[in-house]
């Protein structure tokens, strides 16, 4: 039975992942510092600590056989708030874990790294971040070279993971589904960018997946590259009647990009269990049934709630 220590495991993907390895046979903690939440209520041993504080950290990480580190300022308007504290979180506190931790990391780290090229793009791609948030990942990544460390280049996420973490109303497919709901129309900048998708559970698969093997290095991980457009289309099947407006404003987020998740399906047999629509279908019935109180509330976005903190 071996011990998993889930860092950053209060956020949206630590949801899905708690949830999954606490119901195999493995002992789980969560560290993590809150930032989103007021409180942390699932059966799971938590831990409230910063990442920055590593004597706080340190006893935990002597306790785990392996760690899936997901502590992060996560998103490109999040990071750009306050730089040195994205480049602490993000890189220098992955620096720190690699020199003083020597069990299984898995860490989660972005296909945002290729920042905008034109063909499907793997592994050994040229890496062009364009944003803070993409180039401390990479950084990060390097730090993790040569180690016991597995790492994933997830695509944007979407879908719901669990029953009580927060939702993020930050992500494409998320807020693409919020706003066909709620207003009935989907506006969409540009429309020709590339996005690679997945459902936030199947980030849980493929660390479920990895507990117990010695894969290491770099993996993609993806369902399906999406151009933003055919989303919107997507989004048709679930809401008939929205209205799709296209305008050709320049999208000040120019990351486009597709990848393969080809090495992850051969070295340890990985396959996207959830489909978008399925995604759609988890949002649709949030907001239907108004389990979200507020749509328009800051927390469910990383940037606007991390703005409001800062006073800015
Ligand atoms: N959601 C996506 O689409 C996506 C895509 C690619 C990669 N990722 C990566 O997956 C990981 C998790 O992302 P998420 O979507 O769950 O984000 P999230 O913002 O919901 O969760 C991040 C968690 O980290 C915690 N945290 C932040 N700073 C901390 C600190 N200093 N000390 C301790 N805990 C801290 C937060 O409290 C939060 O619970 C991140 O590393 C992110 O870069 C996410």
């Amino acid at each position: 039975m071996k011990n998993v220590l889930i860092v950053g495991g209060a956020g949206y993907v630590g949801g899905a992942i708690t949830d999954l390895i606490f119901s195999k046979s493995y002992k789980v903690r969560v560290f993590d510092s809150l930032l989103y939440e007021d409180s942390y209520r699932k059966e799971v041993d938590f831990y409230y600590g910063d990442v920055l504080d590593r004597k706080t950290l340190e006893p935990h990480l002597k306790w785990a056989d392996v760690v899936v580190w997901l502590a992060a300022i996560v998103g490109d308007g999040a990071c750009q708030l306050n730089p040195d504290l994205t480049i602490a979180v993000n890189q220098e506190s992955v620096k720190w874990l690699s020199e003083n931790y020597s069990g299984r990391i898995i860490f989660m780290s972005t296909c945002s790294v290729y920042g905008a090229q034109d063909k499907e793009l793997d592994e050994l791609s040229p890496k062009r971040p364009l944003s803070l948030y993409a180039s401390t990942k990479l950084k990060a990544e390097e730090y993790l070279q040569n180690k016991n460390a597995l790492i994933f280049r997830l695509g944007t996420l979407f879908g719901v993971g669990d029953l009580y973490s927060r939702i993020r109303l930050d992500l494409v497919v998320n807020i693409l589904t919020v706003k066909a709901s709620t207003v009935g129309k989907i506006s969409v900048f540009g429309g020709e960018q590339f996005r690679p998708l997945l459902h936030v559970k199947d980030v849980a698969n493929a660390v479920l997946m990895n507990l117990e093997t010695e894969h290491a290095g770099v993996f993609n991980l993806h369902r399906q590259n999406v151009r933003i457009r055919d989303l919107a289309y997507q989004l048709r099947n679930h809401f008939p009647d929205i209205t799709i407006e296209e305008t050709e404003m320049p999208f000040q987020d120019t990351r486009n990009y597709r990848v393969s998740s080809k090495k992850a399906q051969e070295v340890f047999g990985y396959k996207s269990l959830h489909s978008i629509d399925e995604g759609i279908d988890e949002l649709k019935f949030l907001v239907e049934n108004k389990r979200i109180k507020n749509l328009n509330s800051n927390r469910y976005s990383n940037q606007a709630y991390l703005q409001e903190l800062e006073g800015k």
